[in-house]
């Protein structure tokens, strides 16, 4: 049996990157067969520029102030992103619409980790909105970004409680930790091959995968 070859990831950042840390570790404990190559973030005063910094990974930062549409952002962004020749392309809180001309230029090969149980809070403020509608549970899902704002197939889920008396900052919290465990899974499955988007719908190693993607309880 061959080898299978590394991917490479280009991860976009627009704050702490806390994600993005855990990801680069885990591709450098060789957990997922990929080499993070760089990190991009659109804010010059990201905490995760210089993290990542500081676990050896190039950076960069690609400000969007100043463009007259953000389409125009996106040309730049995407031959900034492209320079690398990513496999993969992550969101790992990257707070910034994109448009179809980044969208299209990565098709199939962008992940994005949104913290609610989509298709319920698209947007921003989940935490919030969960405890404003009095929820009993909230959650994070990973997706592939399609040019529907947080809407593109969701590949893998996890569900958190809501107690009484929780603040945003407790759900932030619980909803982190969730997040470290299941966006190295789906890129350790995307990196494998084992996970793919096909006509529009995500794939586990060949089965289409439900609304709420693997592993569904519904
Ligand atoms: C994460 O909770 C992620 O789900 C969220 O931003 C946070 C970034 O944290 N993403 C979105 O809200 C995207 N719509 P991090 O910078 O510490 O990884």
């Amino acid at each position: 049996m061959t080898a299978q070859q590394k991917k490479r990831i280009v991860i976009l950042i627009s704050g702490s990157g806390s994600n993005m840390v855990n990801l680069v570790e885990h591709c450098q404990a060789v957990k997922i067969n990929a080499d993070v190559v760089a990190v991009i973030a659109n804010k010059a005063d990201a905490a995760g520029l210089a993290k990542a910094e500081k676990l050896g990974v190039a950076t960069e930062c690609v400000p969007h102030q100043g463009y007259e549409s953000r389409e125009a952002y996106d040309h730049v962004l995407v031959e900034r992103v492209q320079s690398y020749q990513p496999d993969l392309v992550i969101l790992a809180g990257f707070m910034r619409i994109l448009t179809p001309v980044f969208v299209s230029a990565f098709a199939d090969r962008t992940l994005n980790i949104h913290p609610s149980l989509l298709p319920k809070y698209k947007g921003m403020h989940t935490h919030q909105r969960a405890l404003d509608a009095g929820d009993e549970e909230h959650g994070v899902s990973v997706h592939f970004v399609t040019e529907e704002l947080d809407g593109g197939p969701v590949i893998l889920q996890a569900k958190v409680p809501i107690f009484a008396g929780d603040e945003v900052e407790d759900l932030q919290e619980r909803v982190h930790e969730q997040e470290f465990r299941i966006y190295p899974l789906v890129v350790r499955w995307f990196c494998s091959d084992r996970l793919r988007l096909i006509d529009g719908k995500a794939h586990l190693d060949g089965a289409g995968l439900g609304p709420h993607g693997y592993a569904s309880d519904e």
